[in-house]
């Protein structure tokens, strides 16, 4: 058995170490900070074992949500936390949606009904990059509408500063033309997540609207995992496509392109799937038995089920305390499924923007579910939204309501 140790911090006052033994991984944390973080290592180790763990050229990549280890990035992810412990939120997640712009017409899509304003610059969302890794994020995600419809996405990618955040792009994959993959490689991207929403090819384009969308996917697929890019499939399980018989084919479809990791996630009830059926308790047990089940039968781990993350008993709900969004037109949420903005960046600083989120009753206590599922979000937000036309609304506004 072959175990290798990765220092992920490392101060006199906080040593924490990855060990990653025949593609399981286990975490340690040593030094006299370590009581702050043991509810992280008691939380997160029983997951951990089932990420897919892969280590390249000395450095241990856990997962595509992750950055690598070790890295500059991971630090701050790891100081993040310790800030946490204290009660001082910053976000470790910015996700920006460059574009509106679509050419599928998914049938759960949340970005259908937002603003059509202007669209950030690529200044102003330099700007939004400088801020975002002033106030500590770790990782900046690029998603829209179709982030590849944006002409100056590269530019986009390779503003990041390496050093403080690690870039990702999510995508429906379709435009992943071998050419533009490299132009993506060239400007530094370390992750891709592509989204597939069915491993049957008729499903797939029926869902999201658009016929041969699903071959090219594929082939967009096999080029950012020729690339080198850290290349994940972004599976949005809802009723209706996570029964066994279709997991195990969407398994094999991951293993024959080679994907480094299958992360699904669930629906939400927001966009054009607002008021349709969302998993039920059983279902979700059903993914967390499969990914165990494959990880046995495959001898290695392949899916992450990132839902099971958000839960009070791990690390709870994101919104507005680990993860910031900005619309395509600047308008600052706390998640993609809470449209309600507390600021926009053409007018305030992020920082001042994340200060009234986190000031606000919403997001400043532990939730005791993911907030767009909690009673006090859909009692006094959610039904004010509904069906109001364009998003997002304005949390002054709400609040006035
Ligand atoms: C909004 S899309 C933007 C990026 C790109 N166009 C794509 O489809 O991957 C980002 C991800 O959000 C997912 N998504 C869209 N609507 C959703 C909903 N109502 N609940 C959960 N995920 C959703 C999509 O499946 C996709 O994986
Ligand atoms: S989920 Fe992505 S691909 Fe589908 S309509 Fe929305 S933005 Fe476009």
């Amino acid at each position: 058995m072959i175990s290798i140790e990765f220092v992920a911090y490392d101060t006199k006052l906080l040593k924490l170490i990855f060990a990653c033994v025949d593609g399981k991984t286990t975490i340690k944390v040593e030094g006299l900070l370590s009581p702050l973080l043991k509810k992280i290592e008691k939380q997160f180790d029983p997951y951990l074992k089932f990420l897919p763990a892969q280590i390249r050229g000395g450095t241990l990549y856990l997962s595509t949500t992750l950055p690598p280890i070790p890295s500059k990035p991971f630090e701050r992810l790891v100081y993040s936390q310790i800030k946490r412990a204290f009660r001082f939120h910053t976000p470790d997640n910015l996700t920006i949606m460059v574009t509106k712009s679509c050419q599928c017409q998914c049938k759960h899509c949340l970005v259908h009904n937002m603003e059509d304003d202007a669209e950030l610059s690529k200044n102003e969302i330099f700007s939004v990059i400088d801020q975002a890794q002033k106030l500590g994020v770790s990782q900046i995600t690029f998603e829209g509408g179709e982030p590849t419809l944006r002409e100056d996405l590269s530019e986009l990618i390779r503003y990041i500063n390496k050093t403080k955040a690690t870039s990702m792009v999510v995508t429906n994959g379709q435009y992943l033309t071998e050419d533009y993959v490299q132009k993506l490689k060239k400007s530094g991207l370390d992750y891709i997540n592509i989204s597939i929403d069915s491993p049957h090819p008729l499903e797939h384009d029926m869902f999201r609207g658009v016929s041969g969308l699903f071959m090219d996917t594929a082939k967009g697929i096999r080029n950012s995992v020729r690339s080198g890019i850290l290349t994940g499939i972004l599976y949005i399980a809802r009723p209706g496509n996570c029964d066994r018989e279709t997991l195990k084919k969407l398994v094999s479809f991951c293993k024959e392109l080679g994907v480094f990791e299958l992360l699904i996630d669930k629906i939400v009830a927001s966009g054009r799937w607002t008021g349709k059926d969302v998993l039920n308790e059983t279902q979700e047990e059903d993914l967390i038995k499969f990914q165990q089940d494959i990880a046995q039968v495959e001898g290695k781990n392949l899916i992450t089920n990132f839902f099971q993350f958000k839960k009070p008993t791990v690390f709870g709900c994101f919104a507005g305390r680990r993860w910031c969004y900005i619309s395509p037109s600047g308008e600052v949420m706390p998640c993609m499924h809470i449209p309600i903005s507390f600021g926009n960046v053409k007018q305030e600083k992020l920082s001042e923007i994340w200060r009234k989120i986190r000031k606000h009753p919403l997001f400043n206590r532990n939730p005791k579910a993911c907030t767009y599922e909690e009673a006090m979000y859909r009692e006094n937000y959610l039904k004010k939204i509904i069906g109001k036309g364009t998003l997002p609304y304005y949390i002054e506004e709400l609040d006035l309501a």
